[in-house]
């Protein structure tokens, strides 16, 4: 009999610590959410804190990325990133699209807009970008056959899609920040975060480029003092197309700014179209250009697959396996 009162003690006594502590724990959340949200507006304040606990049981029982409203309410009051990627058939494609697009599944609110340099969509790459479960744009701009057929030098590589790019956000677009993301780059998520409150212009550096490694805005004194690029050519804005991202509504105001068809002065074309707007306006972002967010990174050029013998293959996976390669 004794033996039971005590017991009962016991349990009487360790329901009402852990009670205590889920107590103690809930007033820690509360603290910390409200301390995290305190410079946005109380509605806002409160759809976050919402959103955060709610981020906080889901990603105990569930590890997936939540697409209940709760999140997309979170992610409808940051800026939309509208990432703008040239892209063409070669055997590297589906390979760079696939790392691209899971770099891109890891950023909130960002809406993917992939140019296809062809006459027609490849179905593939359809498949690809609905696989993803992002927002995106599947579009087609081919290069002009004058550019095309040029059998001398270099090609103006991706202007046809970025200008198409260009005009879909000029059409759906009004708020936001637009980003050129070719194919084959890498990128650090960190670029995504810091390019979402561009209110002009923002640059930042960009590795891997030419000799000297990175192409950058030169910072003296926590202040823009030119450009450091291995091939400057008397151009204003000597910057990469990765090394840059521009507000919405700043291109907006711009009605005529367009990229254009001149190999090696496309940036520069494009970000002299944007007048009024000087190299001393520009945002510096990754800690005043002593980080690099973004890599130029290139894949080695792979020769086609050669033809599939359908005699000695027939009725083998091969068949399927051939659809897929260029
Ligand atoms: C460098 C710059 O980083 C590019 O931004 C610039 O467009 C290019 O030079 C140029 O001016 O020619 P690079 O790595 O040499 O880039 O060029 P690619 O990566 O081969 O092409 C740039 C983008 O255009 C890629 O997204 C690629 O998929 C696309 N592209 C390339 C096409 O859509 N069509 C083509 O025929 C070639
Ligand atoms: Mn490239």
């Amino acid at each position: 009999m004794r033996l039971s009162i005590k017991m009962y003690l016991i349990i009487f006594i360790s329901a009402s610590v852990i009670l205590y502590q889920y107590h103690l724990s809930n007033a820690w959340l509360i603290s910390q959410n409200s301390q995290e949200f305190h410079v946005l507006n109380p509605k806002t304040n409160e759809k976050l804190r919402n959103v955060s606990l709610f981020n906080i049981t889901s990603s105990i029982s569930n590890s997936t990325r939540p697409t209940t409203p709760c999140f997309q309410e979170l992610e409808d009051v940051l800026p939309p990133l509208y990432v703008i990627t040239p892209t063409y058939r070669r055997p590297e494609q589906l390979a760079e699209l696939t790392r691209l697009s899971h770099t891109l599944m890891l950023v909130k609110n960002v809406f993917w807009i992939v140019v296809e340099d062809a006459t027609s969509k490849t179905p593939l790459v359809g498949e690809l970008l609905k696989k993803t479960g992002l927002k995106y744009e599947h579009l087609i701009a081919p290069m002009p056959e004058q550019y095309r057929k040029k059998k001398k030098g270099p090609k103006p590589r991706g202007v046809s899609n970025r200008n198409r790019g260009l005009q879909w956000i000029r059409q759906n677009a009004k708020t936001g920040v637009l980003y050129f993301a070719d194919d084959d780059n890498t990128y650090d998520l960190q670029l995504f975060a810091e390019i979402r409150y561009t209110k002009r212009v923002s640059m930042f550096p960009v590795g891997l480029i030419t000799k000297l490694g990175v192409s950058s805005p030169i910072v003296r004194n926590g202040r823009f003092s030119g450009f450091y690029d291995g091939w400057v050519a008397g151009r204003k804005f000597p910057v990469d197309m990765a090394g840059f991202a521009v507000s919405v509504e700043f291109l907006l105001k711009r009605p005529k700014a367009l990229m254009p068809f001149k190999p090696g002065f496309e940036e520069d074309g494009f970000l002299k179209s944007l007048e009024p707007f000087e190299p001393q306006d520009i945002e510096l972002l990754a800690s005043n250009c002593t980080k690099i967010l973004v890599w130029h990174t290139q894949t080695k050029k792979n020769e086609p697959s050669q033809p599939l013998d359908f005699a000695k293959y027939n009725n083998t996976n091969l068949v399927m396996l051939k659809q897929i390669l260029v």
